[in-house]
């Protein structure tokens, strides 16, 4: 089949196009976003992964209008279904959050409303954006929702408040209600960090399913390589606010190009490796924002860099890769650095608890 006779990628529902977002504190003001952009279609699922610090959270908020004081879109445009969220009047910006576009944080406890039940606090959302419902269809979806998230007792758990339930519970109704109005587009924000092992797996299988059974499109927010292993169809690296990386998992992970990705990759297990490897950890601390180095930000910590002038002076940009247009790489050695790591993701171990962080 030629390039000409392969099947278009559908038009994205969500086109976020060179985002830069800027902290102004009272003695200084920086970047902490630069350039960031992404596309994604109904049904797919792309992950951005990261250190802790690297931009991950600002860039989901951005999208969410729920920047914190001091932080601000400088340029940029976020297109969601045709309609830039940048430009949108607040009204019809505000009717998508909640409605189409669903967000799920990190730390369930602290998300919920602790001061109304679980069926109070879906209903409430049921008639802000579906006005029409009766009282007794919103009740009805309300439990509906609960049993597509795996919760058997439905009836009963819509009066319970959150400080009855467990961690893993309130997850799950985090999601029932990013899932209550049939949102096309589910941004998660580290859904399961704040969980233990086997309830991980158990949310994040509810949620893939959910996306699955909706043809909604996922953005995980994730810094376990396992998390993207098992549920990304593409990936976005973000390393001091930028993406260095970014294309089809399967093609990062068996050919990444940039040494941060490569850095990540060896510092989780594989299955497949010997018992006795070591994990690598990634050398040196993640950088400040306030104080980037000049040229490429990884240039403290690479092991690739050596003498090279250029990667202290110059910013690599992120270019498509010599083998594949949907491959990006910034590094300006990335068809050059040889070694290729080649790891399938069916190789990654999953659900260790991160250490890439
Ligand atoms: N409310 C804030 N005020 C000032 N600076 C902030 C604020 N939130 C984030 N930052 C800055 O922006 C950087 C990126 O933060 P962000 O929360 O997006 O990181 P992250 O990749 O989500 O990290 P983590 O994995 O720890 O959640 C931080 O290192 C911090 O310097
Ligand atoms: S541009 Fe240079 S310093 Fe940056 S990742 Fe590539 S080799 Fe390393
Ligand atoms: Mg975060």
């Amino acid at each position: 089949m030629t390039p000409s006779e392969l099947p278009a990628r559908p038009a994205p529902l969500l086109d976020v196009t060179g985002l830069c977002l800027r902290l102004a504190t009272r003695r200084e003001a920086y970047p902490v976003i630069t350039g960031v952009s992404f596309s994604l279609s109904a049904g797919e699922t792309l992950c951005i992964v990261g250190e802790s610090g690297s931009g991950k959270t600002l860039t989901a908020l951005s999208l969410m209008s729920l920047l914190p004081k001091g932080l601000s879109i400088t340029q940029g445009a976020i297109v969601y279904n045709g309609a830039d969220l940048l430009t949108l009047d607040a009204r019809h910006r505000q009717a998508l959050y909640g409605d189409e576009i669903a967000m799920i944080f990190q730390d369930p406890m602290s998300s919920l409303n602790p001061v109304l039940s679980v069926g109070e606090q879906l209903t409430e959302s049921l008639v802000r954006h579906q006005p029409t419902l009766t009282r007794r269809q919103r009740e009805s979806r309300a439990q509906q929702v609960l049993s597509q998230v795996g919760i058997r007792d439905a009836e009963v758990k819509m009066r319970s408040y959150p400080h009855e339930l467990s961690g893993g519970l309130c997850q799950r109704i985090l999601i029932a209600l990013a899932l209550v109005n049939h949102p096309r587009l589910i941004i998660a924000d580290e859904p399961t960090t704040a969980l233990d092992v086997t309830v991980q797996a158990q949310v994040m299988a509810t949620l893939r399913d959910a996306c699955a059974n909706t043809g909604a499109a996922l953005l995980l927010i994730t810094h376990d390589m396992g998390l993207v292993a098992q549920h990304a169809d593409r990936v976005a690296v973000m390393y001091a606010g930028r993406i260095v990386e970014q294309g089809p998992v399967s093609q990062v992970f068996s050919a990444p190009l940039h040494p941060y990705t490569r850095a990540l990759l060896n510092s989780i297990p594989h299955l497949t490796s010997d018992v006795d490897r070591e994990l690598e950890a990634i050398a040196g601390e993640p950088p400040v924002f306030s104080r980037l180095p000049a040229g490429c930000a990884f240039r403290p910590r690479c092991r690739r860099c050596r003498d090279r002038s250029l990667c202290a002076s110059a910013i690599p940009p992120l270019r498509a890769t010599a083998g594949d247009p949907a491959h990006t790489c910034a590094c300006h050695f990335a068809d050059e650095l040889g070694d290729v790591p080649s790891l399938r993701v069916s190789e990654v171990c999953i659900n260790h608890q991160g250490n890439s962080r």
